[in-house]
């Protein structure tokens, strides 16, 4: 099976060489635990390294900040957004409008091989009932199968959820090929982070808890102490 890099230090040889085609991936996490910057590393290296081009739809920061951000980590975005190899669009959570349709439009624009939404919680938050959020997730990640893409998607788990939780509306890890899990906790009186694999298909995944490294060149998976 084909595996798309992520190019993030230290991930891709816990998964066989990256996602896999055709995949949707859950990004989990608590808050300030990386996701966000996660997913622009994922992008940025596509695009950078790899020709492929991305699509970043933000339900929660605006793109100045989020710009802000990737270029503070050396992930100058504006010159490939130029050339239409990259996008980043903001879909206020409460604006009505057709976000299939829309998402499905910006894909086939700049031909975006990764796409990035971040997050569905905020997406979830916006539908009335449990049926449409499944139904609005199960149909996002329908529409980016079809195309082709590989996809984050990025869930906020619950703070004091454990790891029983993995998702806001708990659908989201069933729909997803894989899950990717970061916690953030104190060990030894300091605050650290951690990755784990929790699932992959079709994939035989490392499945320790890694330490992971935020700096200003972005997200380093390390190997066990
Ligand atoms: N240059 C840096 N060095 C170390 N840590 C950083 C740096 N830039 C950002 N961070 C960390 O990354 C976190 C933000 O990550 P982000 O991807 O926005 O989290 P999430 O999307 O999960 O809420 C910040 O809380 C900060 O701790
Ligand atoms: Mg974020």
């Amino acid at each position: 099976m084909k595996k798309i890099p992520t190019g993030i230090p230290g991930f891709d040889e816990l998964v066989g060489g990256g996602f896999n085609e055709r995949s949707v991936n859950l990004i989990a996490a608590g808050p300030g635990c990386g996701k966000t910057l996660l997913c622009m590393q994922y992008l940025w290296n596509g695009v950078s390294k790899y020709d492929e081009p991305g699509l970043f739809i933000s339900f929660e920061e605006n793109i100045e900040d989020l710009k802000k951000d990737a270029n503070a980590m050396g992930w100058h975005f504006d010159e490939y957004e130029r050339h239409n190899k990259i996008k980043f669009v903001y879909f206020h959570p409460y604006e009505v409008r057709d976000i299939h349709r829309e998402l499905e439009r910006l894909i086939t624009s700049i031909g975006a091989k990764r796409v990035v939404i971040d997050s569905t919680s905020v997406y979830g938050m916006t539908l009335e009932t449990t049926f449409e959020v499944r139904k609005g997730l199960f149909d996002l990640t329908l529409i980016l199968k079809r195309l082709g893409c590989v996809s984050l998607l990025t869930t906020e788990v619950p703070e004091g959820g454990g790891v029983s939780k993995l998702s806001r509306f708990g659908v989201e890890e069933f729909l997803a090929d894989s899950i990717v899990l970061i916690t953030f906790e104190s060990m030894g009186g300091e605050f650290s982070r951690s990755l784990i694999i929790r699932k992959m298909r079709r994939t035989k995944n490392d499945d320790d808890i890694h330490p992971l490294e935020i700096s200003s060149h972005g997200l380093k998976v390390h190997s066990l102490q």
